[in-house]
């Protein structure tokens, strides 16, 4: 099995719903180890940058505007990004985390318990977790500087 390092965003709906320490609980008792964690306020750059492979998706503006806090009103928006790290942490995480559309994530999942689809049909899935070591190590690069994870 190898070790690996997996990006966790929880997103603004969790904030707004004060559901972060809830998240934070469920991913520390999976036994798997935060290595790093930071609030950052989410410019249209880094949230473009972020989603850039679903660029051509019908709702990816709405993704945009979800993760900057636009989608919620929210004005001064911070996401809180943490790096993940254990034997299988991508598959394992994801696994933790549930199914993409909350409606059909397994209820004993984070996604399951806490999100929920909006009367626009938004998936407000609570947190992104990243979906594949290509992914991760792109994400990870991305949101962190290499000195701020702490192994
Ligand atoms: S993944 O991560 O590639 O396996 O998941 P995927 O299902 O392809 O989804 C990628 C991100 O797009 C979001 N998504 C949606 N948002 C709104 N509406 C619809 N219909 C929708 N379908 C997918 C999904 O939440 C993923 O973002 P994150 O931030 O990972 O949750």
């Amino acid at each position: 099995m190898a070790r690996e390092k997996t990006l966790i965003l929880i997103k603004p709906d969790a904030t707004i719903r004060k559901l972060t320490g809830l998240i934070i609980d469920r991913l520390e008792n999976s036994g798997f180890e935060m290595v790093a964690a930071k609030l950052i306020k989410v410019t249209d750059d880094l949230a473009r940058k972020h989603y850039d492979s679903l660029k051509n998706q019908p709702f990816f503006e709405n993704l945009i505007k979800y993760i900057k806090g636009e989608l919620h009103g929210i004005k001064n928006n911070k996401i809180l990004a943490l790096v993940y790290s254990g034997e299988n942490a991508i598959s394992e995480i994801r696994r933790l985390v549930g199914s993409t559309n909350p409606e059909e994530a397994d209820p004993s999942t984070i996604r399951g318990s806490f999100g929920r689809i909006t009367t626009k049909g938004l998936f407000e899935n609570v947190i992104h977790a990243s979906a594949n070591k290509e992914d991760a190590e792109r994400e990870i690069r991305l949101w962190f500087k290499e000195d701020e994870i702490i192994e």
